[in-house]
């Protein structure tokens, strides 16, 4: 018995009037696909996961990678036809199939684990996950007869406007064994005013096959929201980002204006940090104890170390090691790793360098494909010159070396221990352990210049 989930992700998402498919939207900078499939996996309920592609099917499979299924429905003909075309992985038809839309970022693990048990313990045939909204307009609705059971599901354009009244949904997730859902599904049509496959006509066929049909009804609606349009999605992401607020709150991570602070969903925290205002952490980021991050800082895909003091700085893809100060306005990228007890101050850019402890920089420097040592002095404007327009060279710094200001370091160089290097200087060549590197003009001053300058201007006037 193999256990299947599939999720839709082919449409084109017409409602968002834009160019990226729907369900690579990100909430929290994480594309909304790959909330659903997450939550799937973590589930540990299923032994494969088929993706429904279609529409810019690439942008949609560079995020999954080969995490999962996929299957491809080239032309979008309806949530049914969607489901057609995984029938050629499914090659197990004795358990069942979880059915949810890519579009519902806001479905965790225990919505997915509550309807299998319903499906289980109650035996059924098809269970549908229903809810009941306050504004149910772009909803199936769920039709019951008299007795109180599922008779069908009317998409909200086809309904009539008694019909519209009702507010319980149809969220779109479904478990239905396997055999039976391909079965019923041979049996539906097109013949609507969309003209697509609606995966919702397989409940009016099973009922009159009296397949065991029952709902499973989700108390907490809003997790079910379908994000069909870029409002909604703000919608999610707010609810998204004030869950994950308060969860990291209450393991003692203080916020100041928690509003206007987006933590991503894989973010790591640890006790006793403190998050100022504007400041956005996503990725797969970490912080460490007692870290001070913000206000106006972007982490994303970083580790910071303990007791880093970060403010108004951008931080990617970087490691910052404890007790380190970062900011105001730095920049860090591209694999970036500054040591311990570093300080990374105004206007510094570090790329794909690394810093050993007690190393600083403090204003207006370029750090750029360099290995540098302890006890390290950039002084203000010094760069790596690390680019000649067509290939990028490596700096290597020892310890102890002092940098002055305004220099220039030409890469391919290396700066051995303990040296110092003329403010001013521009470098060409390595330079040997406990050197003066001096590498600028001599300064000529002409005395009385002005004086002469200007007796000369009077001469020549009269
Ligand atoms: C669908 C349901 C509706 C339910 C709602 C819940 C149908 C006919 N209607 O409507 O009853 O209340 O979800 O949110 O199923 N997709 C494909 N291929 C297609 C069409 C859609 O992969 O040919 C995917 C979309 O990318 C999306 C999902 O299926 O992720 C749902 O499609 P969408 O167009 O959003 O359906 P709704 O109109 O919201
Ligand atoms: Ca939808």
């Amino acid at each position: 018995m193999r256990k299947y989930a599939i999720v839709l992700a082919a449409g084109k998402g017409t409602r968002m009037k834009t160019e990226l498919p729907k369900c690579a939207y990100p909430l929290l900078k994480k594309p909304m696909i790959a909330y659903i499939v997450e939550n799937i996996q973590n589930s540990g309920q299923f032994d494969e996961i088929i993706v429904v592609v279609g529409h810019k099917r690439e942008i949609i499979q560079d995020i999954l990678g080969d995490k999962v299924t996929y299957a491809v429905q080239s032309e979008q003909l309806g949530t049914g036809h969607a489901v057609m075309v995984c029938e050629p992985h499914v090659t197990d038809l004795d358990g069942f199939t979880m059915i949810l839309p890519g579009d519902m970022p806001l479905v965790d693990t225990s919505v997915i684990e509550k309807t299998i048990i319903e499906h289980q313990d109650r035996r059924h045939d098809l269970t549908i996950v229903t809810t009941k909204v306050e504004e149910p307009e772009g909803y199936g609705r769920i039709i019951r007869n008299e007795s109180g059971y599922l008779d069908s599901i009317i998409e909200h354009h086809e309904a009539s406007m008694s019909q519209r009244t009702i507010s319980e949904i149809n969220t779109g997730i479904y478990v239905v064994n396997t055999k039976l859902l391909f079965s019923t599904l041979n049996k539906i049509d097109n013949h609507n005013l969309k003209n697509e496959y609606y995966l919702t006509d397989i409940v009016g066929i099973m009922q009159q096959s009296k397949e065991v049909i029952g709902t499973y009804f989700l108390r907490e609606a809003y997790k079910s929201m379908g994000v069909n349009d870029l409002y909604a999605l703000s919608i999610a992401e707010a609810k998204l980002r004030l869950d994950i607020n308060k969860q990291m709150m209450l393991k003692g991570v203080a916020m100041i204006n928690p509003e206007t602070i987006t933590i991503g969903q894989n973010v790591v925290i640890e006790e006793n940090v403190i998050i100022h205002p504007n400041t956005y952490i996503t990725g797969n980021s970490v912080i460490r104890k007692g870290a001070s991050i913000g206000p106006n800082t972007e982490i994303h895909d970083s580790i910071i170390g303990e007791k880093v003091v970060c403010r108004h700085s951008l931080v990617y893809n970087s490691i910052v090691d404890e007790s380190t100060t970062v900011g105001p306005f730095a920049h860090l990228r591209d694999g970036a790793h500054i040591g311990p007890h570093n300080r990374i101050g105004n206007f510094v850019e570090v790329k794909k360098s690394s810093t050993q402890e007690n190393t600083k920089a403090s204003h207006l420097a370029y750090i750029g494909d360099a290995t540098v040592g302890k006890n390290v002095n950039f002084g203000c404007g010094s760069i790596t010159v690390n680019y000649d327009g067509k290939n990028k060279y490596q700096t290597t710094i020892g310890d102890d070396v002092f940098i002055g200001c305004n220099v220039n370091l030409i890469a391919p160089i290396h700066v051995d221990d303990n040296s110092l290097i003329a403010a001013g200087s521009t470098l060409n060549k390595n330079v040997p352990k406990g050197s003066l590197a001096i590498a600028r003009a001599y300064q000529v001053n002409k005395e009385n210049y002005i004086k002469d300058k200007k007796d000369q201007e009077e001469i020549n006037e009269n």
